[in-house]
């Protein structure tokens, strides 16, 4: 679609403002042609909206269109409408101002069509939430039921509006319609009774009789035909298909329903349409005598009755006649045909009068905004255009006049005030030459000599006044105004085109010439009491409504037409200059209503009295934006470093600051006194983009900046609480310390006084000392008490548990014995047993016995390699061998050592020599009488044998011949223990405390062993004869075994 557009927009400038020629109509008007015939009917004067009128669909209006020109900038897309509405509503959200669009253009010129487009762009495009919706709904549905009620075939146009209208919608702050009010303008309401050729009444006569069901045209009485009803068949087109009457019907019905008319008043609205028809069907004769008039078909008269819920009786006289009021005295005075028929007119006339007038108010009430916040406005201005008719009557003299204000008003705005600001601003500027219309405006509502101000005098004076004396009274007081012509006072060339009755006003659009049959009462719009009063009577909800008792009793004379016109009018102006207005310009392509006809002539015209030329050459050179410096720093100044987020200097200061950091060029902006100008639009926008951008980053920095708050809020919340739990916690604390503290000195005390009752029989004061220091002292006895047999350690018992001390002690040790015992093994036990049978014999008697303490104590001490010899030998004695040791044995006749072997049997000891273990010695153990040694580190021991009984064999007794055996064993404390042990002999072994031992030799002499303490280990002769031997005691070797580094014996 876009593409589309583009496309054909290639037809002329979209602008006028690029015109090259731009001060030459013709170019202007070429430019207009191109693009109409392209179907392109809008093109921009700056930010004024020129619109033609096409007469033709142009799908230029559809749901894709609407959504390409939101939010977009205003020159980015070929001129439209929208884009008018989107500017507007964009204003008014950005900077928060009311708005107002006005279009003007004269009757058929398309105004009530952009307003309807407009309208629907803005419920389009804003937000859609199901209040939204709603107002949305309503605003729209009230355009087919005003048109309906308030809109007519025209020669002009075949649905213009018969009334203005100025529409506010109201805008909540996120842009969303909340509500709606409509203020309406002079309804033409002649037209109820009487239309032109070629025109027609309002459309919903039509509507209804075309659309209505039987049933209800059967409830008012009424018949489909229009044609019967004097009221529609004046104007003699009833082209009714060509209208869409019955299409429209229903659109009334739904908006009807929309905007909550209720049955009952839907029901009272259709009856008063009814009764206005009937009324125009009410006839009027007389008899040639009196000239009363009198109704020739009551039964109509009865059917008005029943439709208005009046009294008929009341009805038909108050149509016959008139009460006149004379020196406090009431009279029935009866009317002429004449007065009949207007009194009648008067009546339907007033009547939908007030009746369009009550739908306005009731459809305000149904878009009244229901929120009581404040609410940004745009207000939307269609208002009955410019019309030259064949015959114009008081009607088009106001409606002229509502578009000479107009004018005036864009004079005002557009080229006036603005060539006015630029001086005054001091702004280089050549004047641009325009036509000001005040002076059209002056003529006709200045007091006293304007035509409203004579018109209401006419009326008000006193004595006959008619239409023709207000015309001779215009005559004299305005005759010689530029603007103002009547046959008598205009020359002889223009008199021909004036009658006597007409007046002519040369308006800015035209000069139109007025009829003036029908001013005076048009303008004194008098309905006769007896009606009125007959209508406050009805029972119709509608009509009892309109006609108040209050206006009944009123002694004021209500202002006369045209003066509620120009009051209403000024209150309008007054509305419209307060807001930002935006323009849409409309022209009527030909007199036609065709489509792709464009008459030059017309628009010509148009062009120049609408002031387009001028608008185009104040817009050439002027400039397209422009804001006082406060506003304009207050909107921008976040784009510039220097000015954000406040300026300390003026705002003129600030504005230059911004622009000089925007990079506007020299030729894009003027600094005026107060204001500064922007020259095109585009620079304008690149700034408000921006603006757009940065509004989201200050967005993000004050939420980051709020959230920030908000957290730090919270934090400094939390941290309270924790400085508080922590205080209470520490309390709690401090609380239970000094609770442990009072309780740990109770204690101290308690065990002070416990110490110092300790010894005393037990009391209160000790019993928990003494039950504590038990404790304590069998706690700490648990951890010390000795695990092994060997630690003595005991730790010392207080006094009260000496005694349990000792038990415990004795206990303890007999516990660690039998542990030990029990793991003690059977080869363990035969050992420690030989070892106490040691320790028995030799503890303190042999100083060799302590180093034997560590060794343990075996059964053979032979190599291997004897073992072979050790077996034979025991075989041949038949015994077995309990112990055997490589031994050194000393002769006892000249003490010579030999190697020998001692093996000791159950019952024998042998002596071996070590080569063959050949038996030297055997010596049972009975023979042995006792075995000597020293109590020296040596390893001697004599063996001394002697018989206990004669008779022993002869083997012992050759044994005891030869003597004491003396044999030195390097494990003496072993081979003697285990001698005694195996022997069970514990009592014949004796340990000599003095030096020596005397022995026997062989042959009974006997033998001297001298043991002396000495460094080296010897054996030796003596020089006395003796065996001499030193134990070496002192020698370190001693220290390794038992005397295994003495000898080369040790195996
Ligand atoms: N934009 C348009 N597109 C199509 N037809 C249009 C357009 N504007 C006006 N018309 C036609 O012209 C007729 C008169 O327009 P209207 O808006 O009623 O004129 P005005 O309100 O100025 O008297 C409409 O009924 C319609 O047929
Ligand atoms: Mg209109």
């Amino acid at each position: 679609m876009e593409d589309h557009l583009h496309k054909r927009d290639h037809a002329g400038v979209q602008d006028f403002v690029l015109l090259e020629d731009y001060r030459n109509p013709e170019a202007f008007l070429d430019n207009l042609k191109k693009r109409f015939h392209e179907d392109l009917i809008y093109t921009y004067i700056g930010p004024v909206l020129v619109s033609i009128n096409p007469y033709h669909e142009l799908d230029i209006y559809n749901h894709d269109v609407i959504h390409s020109y939101k939010n977009v900038n205003f020159y980015e897309l070929p001129p439209h409408v929208f884009a008018i509405a989107d500017s507007s509503y964009r204003n008014m959200r950005g900077e928060s101002r009311d708005q107002c669009i006005l279009i003007s253009g004269e009757s058929g010129s398309g105004k009530t069509e952009a307003s309807k487009k407009i309208l629907l762009y803005i419920a389009a495009s804003s937000t859609h939430s199901r209040d939204v919706e709603r107002v949305k709904d309503r605003l729209l549905e009230s355009n087919p039921l005003l048109e309906a009620f308030g809109n007519a075939k025209t020669t002009r146009n075949d649905n213009s509006s018969r009334f203005g209208k100025y529409m506010d919608i109201q805008f909540d702050y996120k842009g969303a319609p909340v509500g709606g009010h409509i203020l309406n303008y002079l309804l033409e309401k002649s037209r109820v009774v009487h239309q032109a050729p070629g025109e027609r009444n309002f459309h919903v006569f039509y509507q209804l009789l075309v659309g209505a069901a039987p049933l209800t045209l059967k409830q008012l009485h009424l018949d489909a035909g229009p044609e019967k009803y004097f009221y529609l068949n004046q104007g003699e087109d009833n082209s009714l298909q060509t209208m869409g009457d019955q299409a429209n019907w229903r659109a009334v019905q739904h908006s009807l329903d929309v905007l909550d008319f209720s049955q009952e008043q839907q029901k009272a609205l259709f009856s008063i349409v009814g009764s206005v028809l009937h009324l125009g069907n009410v006839k009027f004769d007389s008899d040639e005598k009196s000239d009363m008039a009198r109704v020739t078909n009551p039964e109509i008269v009865a059917t008005i009755a029943e439709l208005l819920g009046c009294s008929e009786k009341m009805l038909l006289s108050a149509l016959q006649h008139r009460t006149i009021e004379a020196n406090n005295e009431k009279m029935k005075s009866p009317l002429t045909v004449d007065q009949a028929l207007y009194a009648r007119d008067a009546l339907a006339k007033g009547i939908y009068d007030r009746l369009f007038t009550w739908i306005v108010h009731k459809v305000n009430s149904s878009l009244s905004n229901r929120c009581k916040h404040r609410c940004n406005l745009m207000g939307l201005l269609d208002i009955y255009g410019f019309e030259i008719f064949q015959v114009n009557c008081f009607e088009q003299f106001c409606i002229n006049y509502c578009n000479e204000k107009l004018q005036q008003l864009f004079i005002e705005l557009t080229l006036k005030s603005e060539q006015e600001e630029y001086q005054k601003e001091g702004i280089q500027w050549e004047p641009v030459e325009y036509f000001n219309n005040k002076i059209i405006c002056d003529l006709i509502e200045a007091k006293p000599l304007g035509i409203i101000s004579v018109l209401d005098e006419e009326c008000l004076r006193p004595g006959d006044t008619t239409d023709m004396t207000f015309l001779s009274k215009l005559v004299t007081t305005i005759g010689k105004h530029p603007h103002f012509i009547s046959h008598s006072v205009a020359d002889t060339s223009t008199r021909k085109t004036i009658q006597r009755d007409e007046f002519r006003l040369l308006h800015y659009a035209g000069d139109v010439t007025y009829n003036i049959k029908g001013f005076l009462d048009k303008n004194n719009d008098l309905l006769f009491r007896d009606l009125k009063e007959t209508m406050t009577e009805s029972k119709n909800p509608i009509t009892s409504e309109c006609f108040t008792k209050e206006e009944l009793n009123s002694k004021k004379r209500p202002d006369t037409a045209a003066t509620q016109f120009k009051t209403s009018l000024a209150q309008l102006m007054v509305i419209l200059m307060s807001k930002e207005p935006a323009y849409v310009r409309c022209i009527k392509p030909n007199d036609y209503k065709r489509a792709g006809q464009f008459d030059e002539r017309i628009i010509h015209h148009q062009v120049k009295y609408l002031g387009l030329m001028e608008n185009l050459r104040v817009r050439r050179a002027g400039f397209a934006y422009r804001r006082p410096y406060e506003l304009f720093l207050k909107r921008y100044k976040s784009l510039c470093p220097a000015t954000w987020p406040h300026y300390s200097g003026s705002a003129r200061d600030g504005v230059h600051a911004l622009v000089s950091h925007l990079g506007y060029g020299d030729d894009d902006y003027r600094i005026g006194k107060t204001k500064i100008f922007i020259r095109f639009p585009r620079v304008l926008f690149a700034t408000e983009d921006a603006f757009q951008k940065r509004k989201h980053e200050l967005a993000t920095q004050i939420q980051a900046k709020y959230r920030c708050f908000h957290q730090r809020k919270k934090y400094l919340r939390m941290r309270i609480s924790a400085i508080l739990i922590q205080c209470h916690w520490r309390r709690v604390l401090a609380q239970r310390l000094l609770k442990r503290r009072r309780w740990a000195a109770g204690i101290v005390r308690k065990f002070v006084k416990g110490f110092k009752y300790r010894n005393e029989p037990e009391c209160d004061e000790n019993r928990e000392f003494v039950k504590f220091t038990k404790m304590n002292w069998l706690q700490r006895l648990a951890v010390a008490a000795p695990k092994s047999i060997l630690d003595k350690s005991w730790i010392v018992a207080p006094r009260l548990l000496q005694e349990t001390s000792g038990l415990l002690q004795k206990l303890n040790t007999k516990n660690l014995v039998l542990r030990y015992v029990k793991k003690t093994s059977p080869a363990q036990k035969i050992q420690m047993q030989q070892k106490v049978v040691a320790e028995r014999l030799f503890k303190g008697k042999k100083d060799v016995y302590i180093s034997s303490v560590k060794d343990h104590f075996v059964d053979s001490r032979i190599a291997v390699h004897h073992e072979s010899l050790k077996n034979q030998l025991l075989r041949q004695v038949n015994e077995t061998v309990k112990y055997c040791i490589y031994v050194t044995k000393y002769d006892r006749h000249g003490y010579k050592s030999r190697k020998r072997v001692l093996f000791l049997t159950d019952t024998t000891l042998y002596v071996v020599e070590e080569k063959e273990f050949k038996i030297k010695d055997r010596v049972p153990y009975d023979l042995i009488s006792s075995i000597q040694t020293s109590s020296l580190m040596d390893g001697l021991f004599v063996v001394v044998v002697t018989s206990k009984e004669e008779n022993g064999s002869k083997e012992d007794q050759k044994q005891i011949e030869r003597g004491d055996i003396i044999l030195q064993s390097d494990h003496i404390i072993e081979t003697l223990t285990r001698f005694t042990m195996i022997a069970n002999k514990e009592n014949v072994l004796k340990i000599a405390t003095g030096g020596t031992i005397n022995h026997d030799l062989t042959s009974g002499k006997q033998g001297c062993i001298e043991f002396i303490k000495g460094d080296n280990y010897l054996v030796k002769k003596g020089k006395n004869g003796q065996l001499l031997v030193v134990d070496g005691s002192s020698s370190n070797a001693l220290i390794g075994s038992e005397l295994g580094m003495m000898t080369d014996r040790t195996i």
